[in-house]
């Protein structure tokens, strides 16, 4: 096993920690806030993040959609040049914290932004980034990844640097009681997810990484048993938490991993807008079955460890379908033709998508080629 681990970004945990951004963000610097559609504004956030910034000099960026678009965060580029913002900070979910580590590069430099997501430009300097988290899902308030969309031509594409890991993250459990089930739904799954890519792959005979991924995936289980009963803070910290630990980076040390799933997943949402994490509920259960032979000893590993399920020659397929009926329970989608989307006419074009971004050797050991996403998709159907 080799890898080097750093997560450098400070949390800060609990209810009404949002207060403590007035120190952890230096009085001289000036801050650009950025969020979406206006549920901070509803919820109480806004009015706790003007408090707290009360003593600093900020200005304010809103209507970063969800699945952020490179058109709508080029004008956030634009007005933090033209105001000269030192800092930006960033609260929302994914979208909102993806979308300000594209404006934190972008900024600072002289290109075409979407040079970053084509990996034409690799990011070497970047606005410092600070986040406030209002939806438990994609861990990116203490990772270095983004996720943009160009919608003028339908690409959803990822970009990675250390210099945009947020240097803060707030983490306050209570700002989630106002999000819609669904989002609350797709939070549990996108993490379940997350931890699968980084656990279900070849056996990497690394105990205190697939140790603590099962204790993460027996959390999401358990926050899914109870999701009827979520209305409690020891629900919203659990999920809080383990969402973050799930995409930290510590489970994925040294460990082959996966992200087909993820890349797959991308297309669906890039063509047809459905939510992230209803699109890898469409395409892992299919994904694992396709890979059976390559992932046969750590699902059964996850069937015993994380589901509890007995031993037997079926132990891999029924892990998949432990998985399955998680994500059903929680009311998500685990098929193409249950988010709406025709399977003949969707197929190849996510195949001619997948070709056109390069992503022709897939998974862990790089064997899902194009013909292979067919196979997936279809089964997917
Ligand atoms: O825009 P507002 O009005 O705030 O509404 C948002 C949005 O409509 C709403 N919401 C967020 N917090 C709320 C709330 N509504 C009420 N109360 C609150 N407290 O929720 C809606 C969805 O928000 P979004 O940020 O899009 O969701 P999520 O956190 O699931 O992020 C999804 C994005 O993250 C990317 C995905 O591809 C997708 O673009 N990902 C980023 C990753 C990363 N950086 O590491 C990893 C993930 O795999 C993922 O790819
Ligand atoms: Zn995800």
């Amino acid at each position: 096993m080799n890898f080097s681990f750093s997560n450098s970004t400070r949390i800060e945990f609990g209810q009404g920690r949002i207060a403590k951004l007035a120190s952890l963000i230096d009085a001289d610097q000036k801050v650009l806030v950025v969020y979406g559609g206006g549920s901070i504004k509803k919820n109480g956030v806004y009015d706790q993040i003007k408090d707290a910034l009360k003593d600093h000099s900020w200005l304010e960026f809103s209507g970063v959609e969800a699945n952020p678009t490179v058109e709508t965060l080029d004008k956030a580029v634009e007005l933090a040049r033209k105001e000269k913002v030192d800092y930006i900070l960033a609260v929302g979910g994914g979208s909102v914290i993806d979308g300000c580590k594209y404006i934190a590069a972008a900024t600072l430099y002289d290109g075409d932004g979407w040079d970053i997501l084509t990996r034409k430009y690799t990011v070497a300097r970047a606005l410092p980034l600070g986040v406030v988290l209002t939806l438990p899902a994609t861990g990116s308030e203490s990772n270095g990844g983004s996720v943009v969309t160009k919608a003028a031509t339908k690409e959803k594409l990822s970009f990675g640097s250390p210099l945009v890991l947020p240097r803060v993250a707030v983490l306050d459990p209570d700002v989630i009681k106002s999000l819609p089930e669904r989002q609350v739904a797709n939070g549990v799954v996108d993490a379940f997810v997350h931890i699968c890519e980084q656990y279900l792959s070849h056996n990497s005979d690394a105990w205190v990484q697939d140790g603590y991924a099962e204790a993460l995936l027996r959390n999401l289980v358990r926050l899914a048993e109870e999701f009827p009963q979520r209305d409690n803070d020891v629900w919203r910290n659990n999920l809080m938490w383990t969402a973050n630990q799930a995409l930290n980076g510590l489970i994925g040390a040294g460990v082959a991993q996966d992200w087909a799933t993820h890349m797959i997943g991308h297309e669906i949402t890039a063509l047809y807008g459905v939510d992230h994490a209803r699109t890898l509920a469409i395409v892992q259960p299919s994904l694992l079955r396709v890979q059976i032979a390559d992932k046969r000893a750590k699902l059964e590993q996850m069937g015993r460890n994380v589901f509890n399920l007995p031993q037997d020659d079926n132990l891999a397929e029924t892990t998949i379908e432990a998985i399955e009926r998680l994500y059903s329970s929680l009311e998500i989608p685990i098929r193409l033709s249950h988010a709406g989307i025709e399977g003949d006419t969707a197929v190849p074009a996510l195949v001619d998508a997948l070709e056109k971004h390069g992503m022709t050797a897939l998974g862990e050991n790089r064997a899902i080629t194009l013909d292979v996403s067919r196979e997936i998709l279809q089964r997917a159907a």
